[in-house]
C-alpha cells in the first residue's frame, strides 16, 4: 500500500496481494520505497532499523549550546514509556478513566451529532490526566488544541491555510505548556500516575527540550490511533448488533468495580470483538519509515536515507495467515478455532516501536465497550447509511445519531 499523496503509485490490497503472490513479500516502489510484506523479516528490519536510533537532537543541541552528553536509545525511552504504561492500566486509573470517558459522552447527550467525532474525542481527550497529572482547566484546553490539531490533520484533512495557521498557535501553546509543567515537575518530590513521571529521570540527561519533544510525541500516540479505532469499534457495535447484545450481557453482568480490574476471562465476546475489530479495521494500514542507516536483513538492502513500508492492513487481510480474511467473525478467536498467523496480528504495530500505550490503549478499548453498552443507547440514523472510508486508515462516515443515557444504567 503505497503513499496515496499526488505524484505516487496507489496499490489496492487486491493488487498488492496479487503482487506479492508474483513477486514475493518483498516489493520494491516508487522513490526508492521497500515495501516488506513478510510478517518475520518486517519485524527484523523494523528493530534493525530502530535499535540504533537515539532521541533526536534538538534546536539548543545544534546550536552546540549543550555540553556533549551520550545520546539516549529510544529503546531506553520506549522501556521507560511501556512499563508507565502497565502501570497506569491499574485499577485506580482506569475508574478515573471510565468517569472521565462518561462525562464526556453525558455531556454530549441529546443532540443528532457525528458518532465518528465523537468516538474520537470520548477517547481521546479522558487520556490527557494520564500524560500531565494535575492540569488545571486552561492547561487541559491547551493541549485539547494539540488534539485538535491531530483530529484536523488526520481525520478532517484540512490542511487549508486558516487551518495551518490555527495549528500552528495552538502547538505552541501547548508546547509551552507541556515545558512549563515539565519544569515545575522536576521541583515537585510527589510521584505522579502519569506518563511524564516515567521521563523526568531522563531531563538531567537530555534536557528540558528534548523531554517536551518525548512527552508530544506520546501527546501525539493518545490522539490519533485509539480515537480512529474508538469510532470502528462503534461502527462495529451498530453493525453486528448480535454482538451489541452478547458484550451488553458480559459488560451488564459485572459491577463496574470489577470491570476496571479487567477480568478478560469474564468477557471473552468483549475481548473476541475487540480483537477482530482492529484486526478488520487496524488504526493505520501502512507506515512507512527512513532508513537512518544502512539496514541489511535477511538478504534486504536498504540504503540510510530510503524507506520502507510496513503494513497492517496487509497482514490483516492476507489469506496466507487467515481463513476469509475479510470477513466479520469474532469467533475466528475461539480458542477451538484459534490459527497460527505468523506474527502476522500487528494492531499495536511491529515490535519495536510498537504502542507504548498499549496496556493503556487496549483497557480503554474495554471500557469504551462497557460504557457504550451499559451505560449509554444510541441511535444511529438510518439515512443515509453509514459505511467505512478505507484509506489509510479505517473511518466510518455517514455515521450520525444521537446518544442517550440508558434507563436504569448507574
Ligand atoms: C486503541 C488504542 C491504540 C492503538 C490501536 C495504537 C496503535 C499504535 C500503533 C499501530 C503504533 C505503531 C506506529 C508506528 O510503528 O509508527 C503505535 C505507536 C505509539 N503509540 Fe499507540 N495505539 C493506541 C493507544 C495509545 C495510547 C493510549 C498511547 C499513549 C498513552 C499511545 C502512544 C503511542 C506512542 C508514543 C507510539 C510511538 C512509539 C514509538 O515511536 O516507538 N498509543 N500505537
Amino acid at each position: 500500500m503505497a503513499d496515496r499523496s499526488a505524484g505516487t503509485e496507489v496499490i489496492s490490497i487486491n493488487d498488492l496481494l496479487e503482487r506479492v503472490r508474483q513477486e514475493g513479500p518483498v516489493l520494491n516502489f516508487q522513490n526508492d520505497v521497500v515495501g516488506i510484506f513478510d510478517p518475520a523479516l518486517a519485524v527484523k528490519v523494523d528493530k534493525a532499523n530502530t535499535d540504533q536510533h537515539t532521541v533526536p537532537d534538538s534546536l539548543i543541541d545544534y546550536l552546540g549550546l549543550r555540553g556533549a552528553a551520550p545520546p539516549v536509545a529510544w529503546r531506553e525511552v520506549r522501556a521507560l514509556l511501556s512499563e508507565q504504561g502497565g502501570r497506569l492500566a491499574a485499577p485506580e486509573q482506569m475508574r478515573a478513566l471510565y468517569l472521565r470517558m462518561h462525562a464526556f459522552l453525558s455531556r454530549r447527550c441529546g443532540a443528532v451529532q457525528d458518532l465518528s467525532e465523537l468516538s474520537w474525542w470520548a477517547i481521546s481527550e479522558p487520556l490527557l490526566p494520564l500524560l500531565i497529572d494535575g492540569m488545571d482547566a486552561r492547561d487541559t484546553d491547551a493541549l485539547i488544541g494539540e488534539q485538535k490539531t491531530r483530529y484536523s490533520g488526520i481525520v478532517l484533512q484540512d490542511f487549508g491555510v486558516f487551518r495551518r495557521l490555527l495549528n500552528l498557535h495552538l502547538s505552541r501553546r501547548a508546547a509551552r505548556t507541556v515545558v512549563r509543567h515539565i519544569k515545575r515537575r522536576v521541583r515537585d518530590t510527589r510521584a505522579h500516575d502519569d506518563f511524564l513521571q516515567s521521563l523526568l529521570p531522563l531531563v538531567g540527561r537530555i534536557g528540558v527540550d528534548r523531554v517536551a519533544y518525548l512527552i508530544s510525541t506520546v501527546l501525539a500516540g493518545m490522539s490519533g490511533l485509539p480515537g480512529i479505532t474508538a469510532a470502528s469499534l462503534l461502527y462495529a457495535l451498530h453493525r453486528f448488533p448480535e454482538w451489541q447484545a452478547r458484550i451488553r450481557a458480559e459488560t451488564t453482568a459485572l459491577p463496574l468495580e470489577t470491570l476496571y480490574t479487567l477480568p478478560m476471562r469474564e468477557l471473552p465476546c468483549t475481548s473476541r470483538f475487540i480483537k477482530e475489530t482492529i484486526r478488520v479495521w487496524p488504526g493505520l494500514f501502512a507506515l512507512r519509515r527512513p532508513a537512518w542507516h544502512d539496514i541489511e536483513a535477511e538478504g534486504v538492502s536498504i540504503k540510510k536515507g530510503a524507506a520502507y513500508e510496513l503494513s497492517s492492513y496487509y497482514q490483516h487481510h492476507s489469506p496466507e495467515f487467515w481463513d476469509q480474511p475479510d470477513v466479520f467473525d469474532p469467533d475466528r478467536w475461539l480458542p477451538s478455532r484459534r490459527q497460527p498467523n505468523k506474527g502476522a496480528y500487528v494492531p499495536f504495530g511491529f515490535s519495536s516501536r510498537a504502542c507504548i500505550g498499549s496496556a493503556v490503549g487496549h483497557a480503554q478499548l474495554v471500557l469504551f465497550c462497557a460504557l457504550i453498552t451499559r451505560d449509554f443507547d444510541i441511535q444511529v440514523q438510518a439515512e443515509p447509511a453509514p459505511w467505512m472510508k478505507l484509506e489509510g486508515f479505517a473511518i466510518p462516515i455517514d455515521f450520525k445519531g444521537v446518544v442517550t443515557p440508558r434507563a436504569g444504567a448507574g
